[in-house]
């Protein structure tokens, strides 16, 4: 009985006491060091400049506070070692971020037991969000892209041979490009998997040479393995065997483009984000990021999901008022959509928590002199994660 009193007194107490200015934590975890250590600032700027944009729209007194930090990389250990103390410690309301999937897949069970909301902002393997139902993805998986790409290219090349790093996402970029390709009447030929860290593509790549393919298809993790898969490919002599280099747009991300060099002119990429899209949406995005980054910035695929997973963010906060409830989040997430995003409509789907995007066929061409991944065709307007739908129908 005396604690039931106690109790509705300081209910009472709560009740009278005008709304304090409120702080929503977000722990946000990304890639500052290690492999692709040059994607976190990407993911953080994006978060900022939205946040910045519309922190007017959130209600009276509420402020976002990102409590950043870096996994250092494909680090999983390290990424369940960061949610741990961010959700006991800090107490933050959601977790955010996170490049590599070996992280996120460490970080959801973590997400699930505390109740805590995870927005996915990069890690592109399917299976990710079946592993918490707190977690939601803004950015893309990889079958999104591997599988219309291999549509697409079982109508132009017979034969084709795929080169992944080895792990979640190259897996399934190399099933969902298999797959989508043979459905279609191509032939895969070979399949080779490459180390995560540190590979050298030489011995890889003289294979496929040696195949004589027409067409190789390659996922790494976006960045500088990037631009050493276009050297080796260039030096190796496969662009003047008549074998053309294909892949999700991974393989071109935008910024690193302009240390490719011309030996990217040509390769054909599928991908739901390209900084040289024309559409007003991006053109905004792309000189809002200018205006605050530097007129030689430019925005990537990892910007955009982060931008848009910041909108996400700001929409709960905005629906419930400052005061986040996780399961009220997690619903309010479901049903999310943006007609007007940089890379075109995207939404929710309720069933996966995945986003529904479109995809194009990109080309790397010279726009005003510089390199850019100009999008030829929209090959689907609104792509679910293909695995998951397959999965359906088993
Ligand atoms: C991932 O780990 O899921 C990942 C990393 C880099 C990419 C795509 C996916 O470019």
């Amino acid at each position: 009985m005396r604690k039931a009193t106690t109790l509705l007194a300081i209910a009472l107490l709560g009740a009278s006491v005008p709304a304090a200015a409120q702080t929503i934590k977000i722990g946000f975890i990304t890639s500052y060091s290690g492999l692709n250590g040059n994607l976190g600032p990407y993911m953080e700027r994006a978060v900022r400049l939205y946040t910045k944009l519309h922190e007017k729209e959130l209600p009276r007194g509420v402020k976002i506070e990102f409590l950043v930090r870096d996994d250092t990389g494909p680090n999983p250990d390290k990424a369940k070692q960061l949610a741990q103390e961010l959700i006991v410690r800090d107490k933050v309301n959601l977790l955010a971020g996170v490049i590599f999937t070996p992280n996120a897949l460490a970080i959801a069970p973590l997400a699930t037991e505390a109740k805590v909301p995870f927005v996915i902002m990069n890690a592109g393997t399917s299976m990710i969000t079946t592993r918490s139902p707190y977690i939601a993805r803004l950015s893309f998986t990889l079958w999104q892209s591997c599988y219309p790409l291999g549509q697409w290219a079982a109508k132009r090349f017979k034969t084709s041979y795929t080169m992944v790093s080895d792990f979640g996402p190259g897996h399934d970029c190399e099933d969902a490009f298999a797959r989508a390709a043979k459905e279609n009447g191509g032939q895969v030929v070979g399949s080779v998997r490459v180390p995560l860290q540190n590979p050298d593509f030489v011995p890889f790549i003289q294979r496929v040479k040696d195949a004589k393919p027409d067409a190789l298809m390659v996922f790494i993790p976006a960045g500088k393995t990037a631009t050493a898969v276009m050297k080796n490919f260039s030096e190796l002599g496969l662009d003047k065997a008549g074998i053309k280099l294909i892949g999700p747009g991974d393989i071109t991300t935008d910024e690193e483009l302009p240390n490719m060099g011309d030996v990217a002119l040509g390769v054909i990429t599928v991908h739901h984000y390209s900084a040289a899209a024309t559409r007003p949406a991006n053109k905004a995005f792309v000189e809002a990021w200018k205006k605050e980054y530097g007129a030689n910035e430019t925005p990537n695929f990892v910007a955009v999901g982060a931008y848009d997973g910041a909108a996400l963010i700001v929409e709960a906060i905005k629906q419930q008022k400052g005061k986040l409830d996780p399961d009220k989040t997690m619903e309010i997430f479901k049903h999310w959509k943006d007609a007007n995003s940089p890379r075109g409509p995207i939404s929710i789907d309720p069933e996966t928590r995945d986003i529904i995007q479109p995809e194009y066929l990109r080309e790397v061409k010279k726009v005003n002199g510089q390199l850019a991944n100009v999008e030829l065709e929209t090959l689907s307007q609104a792509e679910k994660d293909p695995w998951k739908e397959l999965q359906k129908k088993k």
